[in-house]
């Protein structure tokens, strides 16, 4: 049999090979509620605009239920031959109610329908995304108040650079994590804007109401231009892109979580839920789910770049190359909702180790700039000359294996001859951290009242 849906001019069936190559049925299936709706709001416009008749729009919506209740419990059968969702939905529906569903496409393609489709789920799933991601910041935050003042090392280059509070460290991400929220919310204003009815490129010359099936499918508006409605992606380039950013920062807290739980390290343990052993090591906890966070960003990342690419040579207006935007869209942000679920699950579970913050914050001399800033502000030194003793201060203990604050005084005063007992007081973490109040600063204070902010703000 010849395609049923373009038959008319074609004598010969396609070949198998051909069938594989074309055929999208296998991955966008998962687009049949999109479809369907979208079905369903172009139905009633026409009907509304008078371009089918009352009788047929109410024979067509009544098919277009009964395939979607096939297609939710599992009885659709769906075919490759029909190569697509919407073919599939439209030869089902003509099994329905017969002819009166071949009038379902008048004023319509399969190229504004699959954009509109779409459309439709990213924006479902920017939603799914924005809630998962709440609930993330919330784990962080809720972690940032109970250790608002507990003393870890903050680094740089990776290396102890001066003391922060663990809750600090916390309230980082949940800004980054913040800052991805918005980039989705707005991404999502330039995805829900609605393709229907551009039909193949050029529009139609049926007396369509596009504000009409926008307002039905909940579309900030119609697009203005078809060639763009049929062959934008950059909806998806976008939501991509602002996926990227998110699994990368995902990535960076996942290999923070790594390293943490190491036995060099020992900051913080994760639990059993979110760790396996070593059928060999049995010492072993292994941080899986972090390191396969850190892993799938890798997944989203190519997405990304798969889609810019697949783009970048295409001539207006639609083009088939368009159809291989979905594996990677459906994957990536599988791959990201999976993924902020496992951070969530181990954000949650994870328990600080406090004494071995606190010792390692002690050590690399990380109350360094507290010293130069008490030379700055009370021998009135510049910082840069406070800077250079401060850098002799430091060797001497070092020459010595100490720590600056196991100096004595007149070791000190061997270095700058005006130090005093006074500087003692500005060589413990504890005294660093509470000194740092300025606004972002990592002083238990601020820390425990922006997580108070945060957790108000995300209710
Ligand atoms: N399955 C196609 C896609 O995903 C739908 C549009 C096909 N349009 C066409 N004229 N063949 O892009």
């Amino acid at each position: 049999m010849t395609n049923r849906m373009w038959g008319g001019r074609f004598a010969e069936t396609p070949s198998e090979i051909m069938q594989e190559v074309n055929s999208s049925i296998d991955f966008d299936k998962r687009l049949f509620a999109q479809d369907i709706a979208g079905s369903k709001a172009h139905c009633q416009m026409l009907a509304a605009t008078g371009i089918i008749s009352p009788g047929d729009a109410a024979e067509i919506m009544r098919g277009l239920d009964q395939v979607q209740s096939e297609i939710e419990s599992g009885t659709f059968t769906f075919s490759r031959s029909l190569e697509d969702i919407h073919m599939n939905v439209e030869a089902r529906l003509a099994e329905i109610i017969g002819p009166a569903a071949g009038r379902l496409h008048t004023a319509r393609s399969r190229n504004d329908q699959v954009a509109t489709d779409l459309r439709l789920y990213v924006r479902d799933i920017i939603d799914h995304l924005d809630v998962q991601l709440a609930a993330l910041q919330k784990a962080l935050a809720a972690k940032a108040k109970a250790y608002a003042e507990a003393i870890m090392p903050g680094f740089t280059h990776l290396q102890t650079a001066q003391p922060v509070t663990f809750g600090h460290h916390c309230l980082a991400y949940v800004e980054m994590f913040g800052r991805d929220r918005e980039r989705f919310v707005d991404a999502r204003k330039r995805v829900n804007q609605n393709p229907l009815g551009a039909a193949a490129l050029a529009g139609t010359s049926f007396p369509i109401d596009r504000e009409m099936t926008s307002r039905m499918l909940g579309f900030e508006g119609p697009m203005h231009n078809s060639l763009d409605a049929v062959s934008a992606r950059d909806f998806v380039i976008e939501t991509l892109s602002a996926a990227s950013i998110a699994a990368m920062h995902l990535s960076r807290l996942a290999e923070e979580l790594v390293l943490w739980t190491s036995a060099q390290f020992r900051f913080v343990s994760l639990s059993d839920r979110f760790t396996t052993g070593s059928s060999i090591m049995p010492q072993k906890r292994n941080p899986d789910a972090a390191e396969l966070v850190r892993g799938k960003a890798g997944r989203v990342i190519g997405a990304l770049v798969s889609l810019l690419v697949m783009m970048k040579g295409l001539p207006l207006a639609y083009g088939k190359d368009m159809q291989e935007d979905k594996e990677p869209l459906f994957d990536a942000l599988d791959t990201l909702s999976l993924s902020i679920a496992a951070m969530t699950g181990m954000i949650d579970d994870l328990e600080p180790n406090l004494p071995e913050l606190r010792a390692a914050a002690d050590s690399g001399f990380s109350t360094a700039t507290d010293l130069a800033d008490w030379l700055v502000r009370v021998l009135g030194l510049p910082f840069r000359q406070a800077h250079h003793v401060t850098g002799g201060l430091v060797a001497k203990a070092e020459g010595r294996g100490v720590d600056l604050a196991d100096l004595s005084l007149a070791e000190m005063q061997e270095v700058e001859p005006r130090m005093t007992e006074d500087v003692f007081s500005v060589l413990t973490v504890e005294a660093s951290v509470r000194s740092r109040k300025s606004l972002g600063g990592t002083a238990p204070e601020n820390v425990l009242a922006e997580a108070e902010r945060w957790l108000a703000k995300l209710g």
